[in-house]
């Protein structure tokens, strides 16, 4: 038996939480332990920005903790138990919400998966006491899904839902193995009406359970979602042009491709070299560690900063 947690955005008992946990159903039927949480009853602050987690792994010191206090140890907590998770969002104004986008801050830099691994690493090597050492649970392989809302009825009112939302799974490492984009919520009343909806939400919880009981990594992460997508590796649509010639570049994966016209079709074509260094993969993700700490530069490189710093200090401000 797995434990799944399932994740809403949305409003209490709106549509985004029956789906979650109409998800989750299917997962319990199918034997796994289920929880849920709805976002808006935690108090979670906005990350300050001061990088403490990130500085701490990178010198050692630090854990990933973040020092701010609020509800969102328990949130943490949530996901590090958990063996798969489920989350729905709302879009509001093209993406999730602002609550969304505060959680992925406070997940992302300080539980990053190859951040953690080399203080874990290192930290072992030095005989440091397990509870010095970054949470263990940080590596364990984990599966999720992602379920965009919106209210429009046309499809393109929510255009950033389901590239934004790889951010509550990218730093940990989640392999999302389904997600579904509901447009037309506001067809329905409420999604409780709309069964074919409704069944797709219990799709998602057998494709989440079947994961869950596979040994076979590479089937543990196979897709199930109904689309392609442009990219082989996120299977989102969403394509940046890189004006060099036919190059375009996936924003999720951070990954560069091709664009080809077969039988006056636009196709995508990303190399297997490519895929395999997605930030959605830990050779990705080890990338950016090693770019942060190899060419980022501390404090004292700008010997007169304060001086330099003078005549912005407060200009502009409101004096009132
Ligand atoms: C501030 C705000 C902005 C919204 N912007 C969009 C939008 O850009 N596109 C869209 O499809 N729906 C938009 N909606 C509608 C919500 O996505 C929709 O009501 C959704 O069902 C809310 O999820 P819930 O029922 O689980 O709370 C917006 C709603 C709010 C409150």
């Amino acid at each position: 038996m797995k434990k799944v947690l399932g994740l809403s955005f949305g409003r209490k008992m709106s549509n985004c939480e029956v789906m979650v946990k109409e998800a989750l159903m299917a997962c319990e039927t199918a034997g796994h332990e289920v929880s849920f949480l709805r976002a808006g009853d935690l108090e979670i602050k906005p990350c300050t920005g001061c990088i403490s987690c990130v500085v701490g792994l990178t010198s050692g010191r630090g854990k990933g903790d973040c020092y701010i206090k609020d509800d969102f140890h328990i949130l943490d907590e949530a996901i590090l138990d958990c063996d798969a998770l489920i989350v729905a969002s709302p879009t509001y104004v093209l993406s999730p919400t602002g609550l969304f986008k505060t959680v992925c801050d406070r997940l992302g830099p300080s539980h990053d998966i190859a951040f953690r691994q080399a203080t874990y690493d290192a930290g072992v090597a030095l005989n440091k006491p397990t509870d010095k050492l970054p949470d263990v649970r940080s590596f364990k392989p984990r599966v999720g899904a992602l379920i965009s809302v919106g209210g429009a009825m046309t499809k393109n009112w929510l255009s950033f839902m389901l590239p934004t939302m790889y951010e509550i799974t990218m730093s940990m490492g989640i392999d999302v193995i389904d997600m579904v984009e509901y447009h037309g919520a506001m067809a329905y009343e409420h999604v409780v009406g709309n069964q074919p909806m409704l069944s797709r939400m219990a799709k998602i919880g057998q494709n989440i359970a079947d994961a869950l009981s596979t040994e076979s990594e590479t089937d543990r992460t196979r897709w199930r979602g109904d689309d392609q997508g442009a990219c082989p590796v996120c299977y989102c649509d969403l394509v940046t042009i890189l004006h060099d010639g036919n190059r375009v570049e996936c924003p999720v994966c951070g990954i560069e491709g091709e664009l080809t016209l077969v039988d006056g079709t636009i196709k995508t074509r990303f190399s297997p070299e490519q895929q395999n260094r997605s930030r959605l993969f830990f050779a990705g993700k080890l990338e950016h560690v090693t770019e942060i700490k190899t060419q980022a530069v501390g404090p004292g490189q700008i010997p007169n900063k304060a001086e330099l710093l003078v005549k912005y200090r407060g200009y502009g401000e409101n004096k009132g």
